[in-house]
């Protein structure tokens, strides 16, 4: 933060200049509101363009207060101090800083250090832009609500609606904007306190009426912000709805829901250490996620709030209007044409913001969903916590405070030195060297329905790249059953004995534990394998497809027969028959499909399963056949030897598989003997609508692992040794499954201890390559770098609190 040279956004990497303007383009400019995005583009864009006329509309008075502290991370602040070193200046000598994070939690705190904040008071950072803006002759009218957008956009050249997350703008164009509003479930309260808080604190407190989560940080001498937030269904049980509804009788604009807030200070009082609570304007609301498809129209451009929203938990809002401002001005400075510039600002942020969205999204369905947690010992849950949003790891954490991930390793039960994933797990009877799966990776090489050559080298391959356990992709337990004519079977005896080659030739050269998925296709099947003309293309001959109920998969997909209670005996025994052979073949572990849209998940989504019979109608029918497949193949099966089952837990499509029906099968599956679930989402209807993005399928292994106890794999997404070792360390899951990264680098297992330095049991180099267990050095690797400094700073303490301690007297 000391040293601010890095520009903010990762594609403006030149500082900005006050060069004399070398554009023509929006000499002209209304502003629609004087928030912080609104004020400091309007200073940036004057300071760029000294003759440029800018007209700041502001419907509140210059000395309207509202809200508390914002709060900020080093990165925003180095953008800040490199466009106008002025307004970095003036806020700096305001900041609140310090660098730890308490989680009070269950009655205990857990600090985690070297996280580097800074707050300040919101009207604070409000009146310092107001001054820059008086400063560089911006006209700010107050008590001004701005003329129709319209109007504006025929008199300027250019309209920045900056008009905040209710934003008019956003909805008089609607039409082009095609704004996406996602009102959230948790009520929440923003409020301040006189108790100082020494550092940024969450306290998850848990009550009768469920869990209360507070959100605070000191943002000056003699306050903090904090924030109260609740799930919806406890916030009634708590009252609060009746006491709110009682505020909104006699409402005003200003006024504050005041029995809501002595009612917290009164849950809360534990951590208020006898301070009070302070409204302002402060009532119960519901966070919204504001999305825009387009966030320009002609003249017309979205900026902060009124474009996006981040969730409060990850202390963005602020942040996100300040870099569109920044990049806004300097894309009018830089670009030739007002088209040009408003297109080249949208092309920069978006991916900023959408990427930002992701971790709020994340870290808000952290705190929505936090019950599901509650169960945890305070070390894991501190560290769950700081590891929600998905962007800080198990690495960051370590590299900022190695203490407190010593701490929570060690409460974990994990041996000192022994990073997560190279821990061993137990499954049935079969000891697994480490928690990194690969997953079941279909080859789509086969002919005459055997093991192809390649399938054999990609087993052999994974195998000696170190995961604990391979598994191959799927099997297809009849001839109907196959998704498409390059997928290999196990139905008879020549694929028995072709397996069974397979695993010998693996087990010739490594001990890897290898595991083989049985599946079922069902209304999937009888498809092209994937190529370049796409994936799920049906066969011009295919054959007839079986399914719960006679829905064809896309509009080019034939229609399948709905089975009936014949063809399902027969596929029950098919699996059990396909078990057996996998057990003689070899095979230490064996997986069932029951997700991505095949037979069984066919069966398990209310979207696909119409039955009227005992398979079809409530999950309890619906979950029936997949129960029989399971018990036959348990019985198939030697005991001991772990048997997995792979869901959708969820179908990403409206009426599809809900949270608590995931949690109602893994229960069942596990009650049926399943050793571990290997949770996926998804594939089960054409128009799904899944939100890729990093482990976005985690949080349902971690839902299923919390209301279950039954072991997880999550996958999907996780695709670096950090992000493994935070979802293990979290308790997200027990195994990590990596797929398209251990295609990228099939020893991607190995790679990660030579990386991460371990070299212990969980890491097992195949003899012959021992040679090469050690990372290769790179090509700067001689040179060595001269001293630049005079003299080096000494390194930040782990450890800062708020306020600083006063210095000694001398
Ligand atoms: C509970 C809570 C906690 C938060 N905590 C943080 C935090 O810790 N850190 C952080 O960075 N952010 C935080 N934020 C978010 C932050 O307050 C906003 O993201 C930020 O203020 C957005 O700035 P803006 O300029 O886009 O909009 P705003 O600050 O909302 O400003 C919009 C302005 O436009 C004016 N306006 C609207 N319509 C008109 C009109 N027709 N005519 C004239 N004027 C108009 C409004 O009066 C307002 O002044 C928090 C938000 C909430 C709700
Ligand atoms: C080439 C390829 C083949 C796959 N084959 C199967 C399969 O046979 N069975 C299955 O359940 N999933 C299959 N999957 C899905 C993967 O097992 C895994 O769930 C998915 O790739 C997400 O993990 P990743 O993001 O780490 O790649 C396949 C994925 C790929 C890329």
């Amino acid at each position: 933060m000391t040293t601010p040279a890095r520009a903010t956004t990762a594609a403006r990497t030149t500082p900005a200049r006050a060069t004399p303007a070398r554009t023509t383009t929006a000499r002209r400019i209304a502003v629609i509101g004087a928030g912080p995005g609104g004020l400091y583009f309007a200073a940036l864009a004057k300071r760029l363009a000294p003759h440029r006329e800018i007209t700041v509309f502001e419907r509140d008075g210059r000395e309207d207060e509202f809200g508390f502290g914002v709060v900020f991370s080093d990165e925003t602040l180095d953008g800040i101090a490199q466009a106008d070193p002025e307004v970095f200046a003036a806020i700096g000598a305001e900041f609140a800083r310090w660098s730890d994070i308490d989680v009070r939690y269950a009655g205990e705190v857990r600090t985690c250090g070297g996280h580097g904040f800074a707050a300040l008071d919101r009207n604070r950072l409000r009146a310092i832009l107001q001054r820059r803006c008086e400063q560089l002759a911006v006209d700010v009218r107050y008590r001004t609500p701005a003329p129709a957008a319209d109007r504006l956009a025929a008199e300027y050249d250019l309209v920045v609606a900056a008009d905040g997350i209710h934003s008019g703008t956003r909805a008089a164009y609607a039409d082009t904007f095609r704004p996406d509003l996602d009102e959230r479930h948790c009520r929440y309260i923003w409020l301040a306190t006189d108790k100082v808080f020494e550092a940024f604190t969450f306290i998850v407190e848990r009550f009768d009426f469920g869990t209360l989560q507070v959100h605070a940080y000191p943002y000056s001498a003699t306050r903090s912000t904090f924030i109260v937030e609740i799930a919806e269904d406890a916030w009634r049980r708590a009252g609060f709805d009746a006491l709110a509804a009682l505020a909104a009788r006699e409402p005003s604009r200003g006024e504050s829901d005041e029995a809501s807030v002595r009612r917290c200070a009164d849950l809360l009082a534990g951590h208020l250490d006898g301070h009070r609570l302070i409204p302002n304007a402060s009532r119960w609301i519901r966070f919204t996620t504001v999305r825009n498809a387009r966030w320009r129209h002609r003249n017309v451009v979205l900026l902060g709030d009124a474009a996006h929203s981040a969730h409060f938990s990850i202390g963005s809002g602020t942040k996100l209007a300040l870099e569109d401002a920044l990049a806004l001005a300097a894309s009018l400075h830089e670009q030739p044409s007002l088209e040009q510039a408003l297109a080249a600002y949208e092309a920069e942020r978006r991916p900023v913001v959408e990427s930002t969205q992701r971790a709020a999204q994340a870290s808000l369905e952290w705190f929505e969903t936090v019950e599901r947690r509650t169960g945890q010992g305070a070390d894991r849950f501190a560290f769950n916590l700081l590891t929600r949003s998905r962007r800080v790891t198990y690495g960051n954490l370590r590299a900022r405070d190695p203490g407190f991930v010593d701490a929570v390793d060690a409460a974990a039960g994990g041996p000192p030195g022994v990073p997560p994933m190279f821990r061993p797990l137990k499954l049935g009877t079969l000891e697994l060297r480490n928690r990194v799966v690969v997953p079941p990776l279909a080859t789509f090489t086969s002919a005459d329905t055997l093991p192809s050559g390649f399938d054999r080298a990609q087993l052999t391959g994974h195998a000696l790249g170190g995961a604990g356990l391979v598994l191959a992709g799927m099997a297809a337990v009849s001839p109907g059953g196959r998704a498409t004519d390059r997928c290999p079977g196990l139905w008879n005896d020549r694929q028995e004995a072709a397996w069974r080659e397979l695993v010998d030739a693996v087990r010739a050269v490594s001990d890897t534990a290898v595991g083989l998925q049985l599946t079922h296709a069902g209304r999937r099947g009888a498809t092209a394998a994937p190529g370049p003309d796409g994936i799920g293309r049906p066969l011009a001959d295919g054959w007839p497809l079986l399914a719960a109920s006679p829905l064809p998969w896309g509009p080019d997909s034939p229609a399948p027969h709905a089975a009936t209670a014949a063809q399902l005996a027969t596929v029950v025994a098919d699996f059990a028959e396909a078990a057996e052979r996998a057990a003689r073949a070899g095979f230490d572990a064996l997986e069932l499909q029951f997700g991505h849209g095949h037979l069984l998940s066919g069966f398990l989504s209310p979207l696909t399963n119409h039955r009227t019979d005992r398979y079809g109608g409530r999950l309890a029918h619906r979950l029936r056949l997949p129960l029989e497949v399971l018990a036959a193949v348990r019985a198939a099966w030697p005991a001991g030897r772990p048997l997995l089952v792979r869901i959708s837990a969820c179908d990403w499509a409206p009426g599809g598989t809900t949270a608590p029906e995931a949690v109602t099968i893994g229960r069942a599956l596990a009650d049926g003997g399943a050793d571990a679930v290997d949770v996926s989402t998804g594939e089960v209807v054409a128009h799904q609508r899944p939100p890729y993005g990093r482990g976005y399928q985690t949080p349902f292994a971690e839902l299923i692992r919390a209301a279950t106890g039954l072991p997880t794999i999550a996958v999907g997404a996780i695709s670096g040794h950090d992000d493994a070792n935070s979802v293990l360390l979290a308790g997200r899951a027990d195994l990590v499954a990596i797929g398209r990264a251990q295609l990228y680098d099939p020893l991607w297992t190995l790679h990660a201890a030579a990386e991460q330095g371990y070299t212990g049991p969980g890491a097992h180099w195949p003899g012959p390559w021992s040679a090469g267990s050690r990372r290769p050095p790179g090509p700067n690797a001689d040179r060595v770098a001269p001293r630049l400094h005079l003299l080096t700073e000494p390194a930040a303490p782990v450890h800062r609190r708020w306020p600083p301690p006063a210095p000694e007297p001398h």
